[in-house]
């Protein structure tokens, strides 16, 4: 394991460390997207201003029995208009909230009432569908926890919202949002680095406690790579779906922009020392979150942990009775492409630009008048994703989860979001078993705002 060396100015911040945020159970059946200033950067910095549900930076924790109903009136105080997209639900299509394909963004001082069911039980989140760039950039996001009805023999569930934010010196988010070269390179990334909104995080743990760490990538553009010190885990599921078989983390591990993965942790540092979930960057490993071990040194020792019980049923993935729809990732810096297709007009690069796009999906830039994929409901869908680009694109579907085809005919996992990088070409199939409109694009949110972004009809 790599040594891990902490940002020496994180060192003042461990004082004040105490646990992540407590999980709020509200009477209340509002979301209310609110400005609100938080405390992000050491104290000696300015407060942050920030755009929030329910007051707080991660938004509302929101937990909920599988099989309940999610209900929450979304009160729109902000100066923009915006809308809640529940990521990775399979949801009632007029409650996706996508502003111009499911429903009208809420205006300021307008309303909307979301009103779904959730038939998975896993690790979700939920965040602004509206101007996404700049929204989420700003902290409209929080996390939504669906609880299985048995669930497994941990000692501690904790929620691990992970981002990276852009902030000024004077500790106010910085507004290039459009910046042209996020657009066009690798998307906004940020200049701090944060887990349930603080720099610092930790909690104080027992040495061979059982915990389960849901990560959740909630930033804009960055691709976490992970992993553990002091911690013995197994992936037990990807974007909210159990894994057959858990899985021993070994190494590091990627998550890429709105992916979740769940572990299981056996806390097996000793007493009186320090576990770390790292984050690995290029100059090092840093303290994502940090474990402060106490307690007793118990010798009790566990079995590997058993798979999550399983979801409902998502369709037989039948790969001879799929149609293969091709999806060509193309455009951005060094990506060669010459043009594309906008508002049903070919336009050179240099226009494209000008109108703030750089990447098109199958020639074309932005929202395409056909969908990619049209099918009837319960038809087998297999998309082939070529990346043609320079650059890695984190790729999500909405309303669905799908399966990865891999090279030997056999498939991966359930997830809602693969990332693919250059010059790769992945299939994902699925059962479009979920009628509606469906957004599919890139979650690299600069690179959505800038053309990548395509969608499905399931009649
Ligand atoms: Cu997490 Cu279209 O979004
Ligand atoms: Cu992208």
């Amino acid at each position: 394991m790599t040594t891990l060396t902490r940002r020496t100015f994180l060192h003042a911040m461990s004082a004040v460390c105490a646990a992540g945020p407590a999980l709020a159970k509200s009477p209340l059946a509002v979301l209310k997207a609110a400005v609100a200033e938080q405390q992000v950067l050491p104290t000696e910095y300015p407060a942050t201003p920030l755009w929030t549900f329910n007051g707080t930076f991660p938004g509302e924790a929101l937990r909920i029995k599988q099989g309940d109903r999610v209900i929450r009136k979304l009160e729109n105080t902000l100066p923009q208009s915006t809308a809640v997209h529940w990521h990775g639900i399979r949801i009632d299509n007029a409650m996706d909230g996508v502003p111009g394909l499911t429903q009208a963004a809420v205006e300021p001082g307008g309303a909307f009432d979301y009103d779904f069911a959730v038939p998975d039980a896993g690790t979700y989140w939920y965040h602004s569908h509206n101007r996404s760039t700049e929204q989420i950039a700003r902290g409209l996001y929080g996390s939504l926890i669906v609880e299985e009805a048995e669930g497994p023999d941990v000692d501690r569930d904790i929620v691990l919202l992970l981002d990276d934010m852009r902030l000024t010196q004077t500790g106010e988010i910085s507004e290039d949002f459009d910046s042209m070269h996020d657009k066009s390179h690798a998307g906004r990334l940020g200049n701090i680095v944060l887990t349930n909104g603080r720099m610092d995080l930790s909690y104080d743990v027992q040495r061979n406690q059982r915990l389960r760490l849901r990560l959740i990538n909630a930033s804009n553009a960055r691709i976490f790579q992970l992993g553990l010190q002091g911690l013995n885990a197994w992936t037990v599921a990807l974007d909210g779906m159990p894994l057959d078989q858990p899985q021993a983390v070994e190494g590091s591990f990627v998550i890429a922009p709105a992916q979740r993965v769940d572990l299981i942790v056996d806390v097996v540092a000793d007493a009186g020392s320090e576990a770390f979930l790292i984050h690995f960057e290029r100059d090092g490993g840093f303290a994502q979150v940090t474990f402060d071990v106490g307690g007793q040194d118990a010798t009790q020792t566990r079995p590997a942990p058993s798979p999550l019980p399983p979801n409902p049923d998502h369709g037989r993935t039948d790969l001879a009775a799929a149609t293969p729809i091709p999806l060509v990732m193309e455009g951005g810096a060094m990506g060669g492409m010459r043009g594309a297709m906008m508002g049903g007009r070919r336009m050179a690069m240099r226009e494209l630009v000008q109108g703030g796009q750089a990447w098109a999906l199958n020639g074309v830039a932005g929202l395409p008048e056909a969908p990619l994929v049209d099918v009837f409901q319960s038809e087998t869908v297999r998309i082939s994703m070529r990346n043609d680009t320079a650059f890695p694109h984190a790729m999500h579907l909405h309303g669905h989860h799908f399966r990865e085809v891999l090279p030997d005919g056999t498939q991966g996992p359930l997830r809602d979001t693969i990332l693919i990088n250059r010059n790769e070409t992945r299939d994902i199939a699925f059962v479009a078993h979920n009628p509606g409109d469906w957004l599919v694009h890139c979650h690299m949110l600069s690179h959505q705002a800038a053309g990548m972004k395509t969608w499905m009809r399931v009649q």
